[in-house]
């Protein structure tokens, strides 16, 4: 990132988001009519007059996957509150907006929104900017994941540590070092019990095919462009086992052909995912 600036990558996912709501057929896979709003009242306009690339297959296969990840995110969240899970940190949240369609009663879910200072003080403008009015239930603590522990920016909130908590975090584990993902991981592993985390990484070249490679390296390259290269990517099985090693007692890997089934394969638009970002989900 930039220094003193918002993430470009955080603006970008957000118009993915907002894409989806204008473009892609119902049912949607994540309705978040908010995405559109966060992002200013120009938002649909600006869709429309750049439709031939927003359907371009690699804009198409980016959106896919930018919305699935949430909705998986969120399926995975509502069961464990349904199992009294009252604390959801959202890790790197840039302009997620869960916590303002937040579908549970306010005093059975704390959200809290952990971010980059810069991203962070971005995202609150553009709420106000929106007139979101952010609940009573929400709380935003600036973390530079690079600079600072988890552990520290969670000690001076709200945030109970003695209780489980269902952590989300979603499009950063590639933009950090791998010392700063893997901090963050003991972090998260050491929670209480039934604590548990829900990621997306990017895998790496020794599990792809050559295509498959060629394509990482294509979004690669454009990212890198934007200022925010990968810098930390993962083969599933010795994640799998990094995260075992860390604190975690289970883990499961959501590949690609699986989340397909759930959320594309009855699609009547062919919307599919891109599969060089994969989900793990892991359980303290
Ligand atoms: C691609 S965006 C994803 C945002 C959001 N999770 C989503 O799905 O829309 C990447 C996020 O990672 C955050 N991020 C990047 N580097 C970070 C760092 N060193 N510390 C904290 N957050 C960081 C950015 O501020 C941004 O919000």
């Amino acid at each position: 990132m930039e220094a003193g600036k918002h993430s470009y990558m955080a603006e970008a996912t957000a118009l993915l988001r907002a894409a989806h709501q204008v473009l892609d057929a119902d049912p949607k896979i994540l309705q978040d009519p908010l995405a559109l709003s966060l992002l200013g009242s120009d938002t649909e306009d600006r869709i429309q007059a750049d439709l031939e690339r927003m359907q371009r297959e690699h804009l198409r296969g980016a959106r896919a996957f930018a919305v699935m990840r949430s909705r998986f995110t969120e399926d995975a969240l509502a069961e464990a509150v349904a199992n009294g899970v009252g604390q959801y940190v959202i890790l790197g949240a840039g302009l997620d907006t869960f916590a303002y369609r937040n579908p549970f009663p306010e005093d059975e879910l704390t959200v809290f929104e952990i971010d980059h200072p810069d991203t962070q003080r971005w995202k609150l403008g553009q709420l106000e900017a929106a007139g979101v009015t952010p609940p009573a239930n929400v709380h935003y603590t600036p973390v530079d994941f690079e600079k600072q522990s988890l552990a520290e920016g969670l000690a001076s909130g709200d945030f109970d540590s003695a209780k489980p908590a269902f952590f989300s975090w979603l499009g950063v584990t590639y933009y950090l070092n791998m010392e700063a993902v893997l901090e963050t991981f003991k972090i998260v592993g050491g929670m209480p019990s039934s604590s548990q985390l829900v990621f997306d990484f990017v895998v790496d070249d020794s599990v792809l095919t050559e295509s498959e490679q060629a394509g990482v390296a294509r979004v690669s390259n454009v990212v890198k462009g934007y200022g925010e290269p990968w810098l930390s990517r993962f083969a599933p099985n010795a994640l799998q086992e990094t995260l075992l090693g860390l604190g975690f007692s289970a883990t499961r890997y959501v590949s690609a052909s699986e989340t397909h089934e759930i959320y594309f394969a009855s699609r009547s638009d062919g919307l599919f995912a891109h599969s060089a970002l994969q989900l793990m989900s892991a359980t303290v």
